[in-house]
């Protein structure tokens, strides 16, 4: 029942991030010395990952470089015996999992995007990850809470929170009897809804897993909102025919997909770093006076 496979849709453009993101993967953006991509990669890996499944296009290649060795850059902190630095630029990834890349050639959204990673997957339940939605946690990450909900259920698993009801335009949105539990059977979703047609204000956040058998869906529903192949829109079919749960996670997240959440969570992140944990706090209150 553990899910050994987490896709990462990560061919999209980052505009909201220009000029930073012109020749810059927003993925590879960091939070103070670590990429946005890399924390998702943990979170994936804790949660029992061993296959990352990276789409991505021409212009985000430098995702698979981050996750490759560096020869040159190696042998040379070795030769000069700087072994702390060594170890961060060794330890991108354990030893037992390994990086598929395939690569979507047309921006048809995100359910496109998925299902580019049909052929890696196959039929078996999977987790997906959008790292923009960065999700900070002091124990244990998103995705192996979501993971042992699915270990225990069986049922495909989406990561909500409430939202604010004036911003459900950002969100799929989800339709629930039991809402207010931790987690509960989705009855409806639905991608994007106006505020007034919103039937909830339960927002998917960027975390899933999902039975293989989404990929069926996928096939077969067409473009949606925005004119993309809506990943929202398959699961409002899958749900349909088994059970999918809508789950509460413990932890903050953070949208990294605006400037607001993507500085609000380096402000965390740093808060949590032994180097300068102390005076960022300093600096930072010097600099609100
Ligand atoms: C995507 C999904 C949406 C979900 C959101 C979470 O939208 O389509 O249902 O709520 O991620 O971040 P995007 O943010 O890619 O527009």
């Amino acid at each position: 029942m553990s899910i050994r496979k987490v896709v990462f849709p990560v061919a999209g453009l980052g505009t909201r991030f220009l000029p930073a993101s012109k020749v810059i993967a927003k993925e590879m953006l960091p939070l103070v010395d670590k990429p946005l991509i890399q924390f998702a990669a943990e979170e994936a890996i804790e949660a029992g990952a061993d296959t990352l499944v990276f789409v991505i296009n021409r212009n985000k290649r430098q995702i698979a470089d981050h996750f490759d060795a560096m020869f040159e850059l190696e042998t040379k902190l070795e030769l000069q015996g700087k072994q702390v630095l060594l170890a961060a630029a060794r330890e991108i990834l354990p030893p037992h999992v390994n990086c598929v890349f395939v690569t979507q050639k047309e921006a048809l959204g995100l359910g496109h995007a998925v299902l580019c990673a049909r052929p890696v997957i196959n039929d078996e339940p999977f987790g997906i990850i959008l790292p923009d939605d960065f999700i900070y946690n002091t124990e244990i990450g998103a995705l192996k809470q979501m993971a042992q909900h699915h270990a225990a259920t069986g049922a495909s698993v989406i990561a909500v929170e409430n939202v604010p009801r004036e911003r459900t335009r950002n969100y799929g949105i989800v339709s629930a009897a039991d809402d207010h539990l931790q987690s509960c059977r989705i009855d409806a979703l639905v991608e994007k809804p106006s505020p007034e047609l919103a039937p909830s204000t339960l927002g998917v956040v960027g975390r899933y897993i999902l039975d293989g058998s989404i990929f069926n869906e996928l096939e077969q529903i067409g473009r949606g909102a925005g004119g993309e192949i809506q990943l929202t829109d398959a699961i409002a079919r899958l749900l349909q025919k088994q059970r999918v749960d809508a789950f509460r996670f413990s932890g903050t997240r953070y949208d990294c997909g605006t400037k607001l959440g993507y500085v609000e969570a380096t402000l965390r992140v740093a808060l949590d770093d032994v180097h300068i944990k102390d005076e960022i706090r300093q600096r930072m209150r010097l600099l609100l006076d």
